[in-house]
């Protein structure tokens, strides 16, 4: 679908729908809306005294042969509270007008802009909506696919405005598609999305958007002495890869920012087998390894004055005959030795090479992400992304970029009382804390491999996957901290 800027007034806009929000409570006799009103011949302020319509954030109207409109249709879509309103706001009114709308099979609609928020924040966040919106994880799907007649999205504006208003387009444009890749790579199935194809894809991304990588295999992790990577893997017949892109600022830059996924691209469990309802779901453990890689295809396009590292452990955890049994006992790249109590939690052991492998080459900043822990969900539930770390400025900035995109991070302490949680008898530390505060003890164990670089962890077990179709989403692979890790690199 194309955006474009359209500066004709908006009654004059060719369109077959123009989509207006309306506040709630809003007087339609009063300001921009009573022109509006008068152009519908009454039929706003009655939908509005009769409350059928109460521009509650949510809400929508939907009228036929509008009235003085060169729209075909109207849509009046719920805002919310005039004081409440923002960037989020705009987001989830596209998403929603958009996805109404190719029910309805327009192919054309038209924006008005009715709020005060900056044009090209507000252009970003409206093609991010709507873009975010129109993805479906159908790709299987040979028929029943969602018909989408989608061909152009107009947002109205003023002549002045236009180049501002394109620059928020092209960027909501970028941040969307990466976005919506994420969400490809990790809808894909396990037979499908190997380790290798993982590999071929970040390839390919470096490729089209002239970045680096760097693949090692196997023979390479031994050398750099990675076993709990190699643990992990070696119950799987698909060769493992360690995913390395690097996007190298054109203006020198002491600074380089890591950006850590794991990349479990099937998770069964390995010898602590996972029960079999709800199993298949476990391809989504690389989600954390899609989103660094769909990061590095935006930082790519948007590049930011800093150094940005993608990199990704991508490992299947398979049970067999040669994987890893409870009680072994691995050495991590750093030398820690870690007694592997249980397999299932595989996420942490190729963090902790990672981690390290991400130091080794020069990162001066790291942050990873990982479906790590189920505890995340009973903690936080599909609300909130969990942050912990060790560099508070990080994790405020963190917070602050995800507060920008639309995501919700909360902190978790990391306090080192928990360390005792992961003390083992045999080894210098073990794989897991026991039934208390998993998603901290899941992430001390991280902390335990990136030393002094400031670093702060994701838990995005939680936020990862949407259970329900929501008007503004389909059900499915969300690409949480996409939005944010841009926001957070590319001021
Ligand atoms: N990939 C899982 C975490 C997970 C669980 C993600 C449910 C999404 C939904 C991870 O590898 C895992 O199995 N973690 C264990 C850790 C435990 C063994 C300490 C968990 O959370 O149960
Ligand atoms: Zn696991
Ligand atoms: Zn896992």
């Amino acid at each position: 679908m194309e955006v474009k800027a359209e500066a004709r007034k908006y009654y004059e806009i060719d369109c077959d729908a123009l989509v207006v929000g309306v506040f709630e409570g809003e007087n339609p006799n009063q300001g921009s809306l009573a022109e509006i009103d008068k152009r519908t011949g009454g039929v706003l302020s009655s939908l509005i005294e009769t409350g059928e319509f109460t521009g509650k954030a949510g809400e929508n109207a939907y009228l036929h042969n509008p009235g003085d409109f060169r729209a075909r249709r109207l849509l009046f879509m719920g805002a919310g509270k005039q004081d409440e309103f923002n960037t989020d706001i705009v987001r989830k009114i596209a998403g929603t007008s958009a996805r109404l709308l190719r029910s309805k099979k327009a192919r054309t609609f038209a924006f008005l802009r009715r709020s005060q928020l900056p044009i090209g924040e507000s252009a970003c966040s409206a093609t991010e909506g709507a873009l975010l919106a129109l993805f479906d994880p159908d790709k299987y799907h040979t028929n029943e696919k969602n018909e989408n007649h989608l061909e152009t999205m107009l947002l109205a504006t003023t002549e002045g405005d236009a180049d501002e208003l394109m620059r928020g387009v092209d960027r909501g444009r970028i941040i969307a598609d990466a976005t919506n890749l994420a969400r490809e790579i990790i809808n894909e199935p396990s037979n499908v999305l190997t380790p290798s194809e993982l590999a071929k894809r970040a390839e390919e991304v470096a490729k089209k958007h002239g970045i680096e990588t760097e693949i090692l295999d196997e023979t390479q992790m031994k050398e750099f002495g990675m076993g709990a990577l190699l643990g992990v893997a070696q119950g799987s017949a698909q060769p493992p890869k360690l995913i390395v892109m690097r996007y190298t600022s054109k203006i020198r830059s002491d600074e380089t920012i890591a950006i850590v996924g794991k990349g479990i691209t099937f998770d069964t469990g390995g010898i602590s087998i996972k029960p079999a309802d709800g199993m298949e779901k476990m391809k989504y453990d690389m989600a954390g390894g899609a989103t660094a890689i769909a990061a590095m295809a935006a930082i790519a396009q948007l590049k930011p004055p800093v150094n940005v590292l993608g990199i990704v452990p991508a490992t299947e955890n398979m049970p067999g005959g040669r994987a890893q049994r409870p009680g072994d006992v691995v050495r991590a790249m750093t030398g820690k030795t870690i007694e592997v109590i249980n397999t299932d939690a595989e996420g942490r052991l190729v963090l902790a090479d990672a981690v390290a492998y991400a130091r080794r080459l020069g990162a001066t900043k790291i942050v990873d992400l990982a479906t790590l822990t189920g505890a995340v969900s009973v903690a936080l539930g599909d609300v909130y992304v969990a942050v912990l770390g060790t560099d508070q400025t990080w994790i405020d900035q963190i917070i602050a970029a995800g507060r920008k995109a639309g995501e919700k991070i909360w902190q978790l302490p990391l306090d080192k009382e928990y360390r005792d949680q992961i003390k083992s008898e045999i080894a210098d530390i073990k794989n897991i804390g026991g039934r208390k505060a998993g998603t901290i003890t899941g992430a001390y164990f991280i902390r335990e491999f990136v030393d002094d670089t400031p670093w702060a962890h994701l838990d995005i077990a939680g936020t990862a996957w949407n259970e329900n179709t929501k008007p503004y989403l389909s059900i499915g692979p969300t690409g949480v901290c996409v939005r944010t890790l841009v926001n957070l690199i590319c001021e």
